[in-house]
């Protein structure tokens, strides 16, 4: 729960044998059956129906044969028997409700990935009953979409996204991250957008896409019209560039200056959108200094990946479900996590994970900022107290789930046991035909980096 004394990291009082035990323990905890069944999963599921009546016809045996049985044995004896049972029964249940009990936070997956799209079986699949980490809201809100708007999001944006002038942005967004940004725009119809790294310019496209007639102010330190020179790049008529020669960071604007040039008065109007690679931490009190609310983060990078320290960093804590790690290399989830890297080229096995004294948070205890041009290791003291701070800030974290499942994509570098369960699911191929991504080339689904919106509570003056 929320309680710092059920924290465990490498520099903790408690032995390593405790602590591996407690992981463990955790580890299995974390293993229960669901409580619930996706009812679209289960009919479209070819062997549903069939397993469903073999099991049907075993329980039908078994409670014959325990009849035949009691039929044949004493009145006594069959009492010590229904005793036996049913003192089994207690222990069982006992054992199923106490996972609640053990050093996890009440965990609502919807605050994650919004209202429609939680599936409980998902954090059983192999990896994934370690879970995806996510931050805390101070009060659990949530974003107001459904997994039904996404749906038709992705209908309406498809044929929007082939119209793209940058067909091949390598470096920068792919499908998944575009509609993202697309989608989060034009649900929250901003009056004017920032962009934080803009490159050739495909996410200012995207922005405009979205909301055709509002101001964008893009800082970018090479301008996207140099790109132009040597091959598709995107410059927006409506934007305000602070790039090139112009260029300012974003911590070096005075933003009340700027937000009244163009008429700003209501910063919880402005949507930024950060593909800076700068350290999230670093980029979020900036924006809370300057007032700002709604935040994206294109690179949200997962823990020991990446070259700069992201909010799914910052948030990977023992005592939200799916954070925590343990450098312990006979643990479950060392195993587990060799065994998924042979499977995705993204992910991070025991060895990439784990720095020098057990270091496993940030990037190997490395807090990396600006493309990994400046690493810091910091204490594990620290890295809490970071999350603690995001914490108290916070009314929403919401993570993009990945556009489909990697049956349907065919993308095969993030891992899913690390992602939250996509917006059409594996085995869903009418859907993913119907909504045009069939038509897509499968690279443009690679790049997929958990983008996250925050919002930022409002701030007492
Ligand atoms: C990954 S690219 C952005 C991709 C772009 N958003 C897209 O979707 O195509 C990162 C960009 O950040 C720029 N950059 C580097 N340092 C920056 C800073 N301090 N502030 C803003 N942008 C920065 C780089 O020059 C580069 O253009």
């Amino acid at each position: 729960m929320n309680n710092i004394a059920t924290l465990r990291h490498p520099h903790s009082p408690r032995s390593p044998s405790a602590a591996t035990a407690m992981l463990d323990r955790v580890v299995s905890s974390r293993r229960a059956a669901p409580h619930a069944t996706d009812s679209d999963a289960v009919a479209s599921s070819p062997g549903s129906a069939s397993e469903d009546d073999e099991s049907k016809t075993k329980r039908q045996h078994i409670s014959l044969l325990a009849s035949n049985y009691l039929s044949r044995i004493g009145h006594g004896s069959s009492c010590l028997i229904v005793c036996i049972v049913g003192f089994f029964v207690v222990v069982s249940l006992v054992f199923h409700y106490s996972r609640s009990l053990v050093c996890i936070s009440p965990y609502d997956p919807l605050s994650r990935i919004g209202p429609g799209l939680y599936r409980p079986d998902a954090i059983e699949s192999d990896f994934g009953y370690l879970g995806v980490p996510w931050c805390r809201s101070k009060h659990g809100k949530m974003v107001e979409w459904t997994s039904k708007d996404l749906i038709n999001g992705l209908e309406e944006f498809v044929p929007i996204y082939e119209t793209r002038p940058i067909k091949n942005n390598m470096y920068g967004m792919g499908f998944d991250h575009s509609f993202g940004l697309w989608f989060i725009a034009r649900w929250l119809k901003p009056d004017l957008m920032i962009e934080s790294g803009a490159f050739k310019g495909h996410s200012t496209w995207v922005l405009r896409q979205a909301m055709p007639d509002k101001p964008i102010i893009s800082l970018s330190p090479r301008h996207p019209a140099k790109y132009l020179q040597k091959g598709p790049a995107y410059v927006d008529e409506n934007c305000t560039y602070f790039a090139g020669k112009d260029f300012v960071d974003f911590g070096s604007i005075d933003w009340g200056t700027v937000m009244k040039k163009h008429g700003i008065t209501n910063l919880s109007r402005v949507l930024i959108f950060f593909d800076d690679h700068q350290n999230e931490l670093k980029r979020l009190k900036q924006a809370l200094k300057a007032g700002f609310r709604h935040l994206v983060f294109e690179d949200n990078y997962d823990t020991g990946t990446g070259d700069h320290y992201s909010l799914r960093q910052i948030c990977d804590q023992s005592y939200i479900r799916g954070g925590g790690h343990s450098c312990f290399r006979d643990s479950d989830e060392a195993r587990i996590r060799a065994r998924r890297k042979k499977f995705w080229e993204k992910a991070v096995d025991i060895d990439e994970l784990c720095g020098p004294d057990e270091t496993w948070w940030g990037v190997r205890g490395e807090m990396r900022d600006n493309f990994n041009h400046s690493n810091k290791p910091i204490s594990y003291v620290e890295h809490f107290q970071n999350s603690r701070f995001v914490e108290s800030i916070l009314d929403i974290y919401w993570e993009l789930p990945p556009v489909a499942g990697p049956s349907l994509t065919h993308q095969t570098r993030y891992d899913p046991g690390r992602a939250p369960s996509p917006i059409v699911e594996d085995g869903r191929f009418g859907l993913f035909q119907r909504l045009g991504l069939g038509r897509l080339e499968t690279s443009v689904f690679n790049g997929y980096t958990q983008m996250v919106y925050l919002q930022i509570s409002e701030q007492e003056s």
